[in-house]
């Protein structure tokens, strides 16, 4: 069987190794916005996992194409196309996880929030047909501001009477994938056992990389560590700036995708050792939603890691605090979005 693994330790440090060909093909994955820079290798992607069976690809256009392109790989998923808002229902029965990089993305000189206008109406319309739907589906959320379109999308499926925190996920995983490779690259460690906890938000300084709890444990200067904590926050602008207008990270996210949903299906086939960081509802600070290391299991977030807080440095303690506001605003207006519109 043809098949990828994503490299990263567990909590404990212990790569649970599954033998792919016990593996059986039974998970349904919707894509919305498939035909994207995003969509099409994040489909390509999960065309190859073993864990999948159904893959439907939806777009408002251009989605049969890629339908028909990845059909033809021998791998066992079946794949389906599905344009247009009279597709959507369609698209979205049965499906145990749908993944959303629907919207536009920024080009240079724009925050995520720029994208507030345009993302906020796509993401809400998306998650009105995914409670009709599928209301038990995990739902993965990449498009930005993730940091209002996950609140955006808890509103949304409040008001539908649907809704299960315990389901909904910001996909952060990008943040610890550019983590763990900036932290491998800078102290020349190997790739593959570093696990650098992201927390926070999915925006500027609300990405608060953990570095004092990287693992296994790493020595950083207090000015490695901010270099580092700077430049894992702007590896999106870093991608928007090299594409001078073409767009954001699509490669990266789709790989870093693939691996937030590869997880999800293990948990949800049973596997017990499955950790990730993502953008949840949350009691672990005030705020009502913040990205933390969680444990996923079948039923979604089993647990959130809230001990990642305990015991950071001076500088991590500071990022957290300065994180807090511009959090809280992005948050809120996502919430108020959404109430406005009922
Ligand atoms: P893109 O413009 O290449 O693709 C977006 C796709 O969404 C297009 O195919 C478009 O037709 C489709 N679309 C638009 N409106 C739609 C609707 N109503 N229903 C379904 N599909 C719709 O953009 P991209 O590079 O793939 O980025 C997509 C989003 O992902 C952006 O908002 C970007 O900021 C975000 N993003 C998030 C992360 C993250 O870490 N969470 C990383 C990279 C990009
Ligand atoms: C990223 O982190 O690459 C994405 O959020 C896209 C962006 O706008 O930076």
């Amino acid at each position: 069987a043809l098949h990828y693994s994503f490299a990263r330790k567990s909590q404990n440090q212990h790569q649970t190794s599954r033998n792919v060909l016990q593996v059986k093909a039974s998970f349904k994955v919707a894509i919305l916005g498939a035909a994207g820079g995003i969509g099409q290798p994040l489909a390509l992607l999960v065309k190859m996992s073993p864990l999948v069976s159904d893959l439907h690809l939806y777009d408002i256009a251009n989605v049969k194409g890629v339908a028909a392109d990845l059909s033809h790989c021998n791998t066992p998923s079946r794949v389906q196309d599905f344009t247009g808002n009279d597709e959507l229902a369609n698209c979205l029965k049965d499906v145990d996880v749908v993944v959303i990089p629907a919207g536009v993305p920024r080009k240079p000189g724009m925050t995520r929030d720029d994208l507030f206008n345009i993302n906020a109406g796509i993401v809400k319309t998306l998650i009105e047909a995914v409670a009709d739907n599928c209301p038990d589906a995990f739902i993965h959320i990449i498009s930005n501001p993730v940091n209002s379109t996950v609140p955006i999308a808890a509103e949304v499926l409040k008001q539908k009477g649907v809704y299960n925190p315990k389901k909904l996920f910001g996909v952060t995983t990008l943040d610890v994938v550019r983590a763990n490779t900036f932290v491998a690259q800078k102290k020349n460690v190997k790739l593959i056992d570093v696990d650098v906890p992201v927390v926070g938000g999915h925006a500027g300084i609300t990405i608060l990389p953990l570095l004092s709890k990287t693992k296994p444990s790493v020595a950083f200067t207090d000015e490695e560590v901010h270099d580092l904590t700077v430049r894992i926050q702007n590896g999106g602008t870093e991608v928007v700036e090299a594409k001078a207008g073409a767009g954001s990270a699509t490669l990266s996210m789709a790989y870093a995708a693939a691996r937030f949903l590869e997880s999800s299906l293990r948990a949800l086939d049973g596997d017990s050792d499955v950790y990730e960081c993502a953008f949840v509802e949350s009691q672990v600070t005030e705020l009502p939603f913040f990205a933390s290391r969680i444990k996923l299991g079948k039923k979604g977030v089993e647990a959130v890691i809230a001990s990642d807080l305990e015991g950071l440095t001076e500088y991590e303690k500071k990022g957290l605090e300065a994180l807090k506001g511009e959090l809280k605003g992005s948050i809120e207006k996502g919430v108020a979005f959404a109430q406005k519109q009922t």
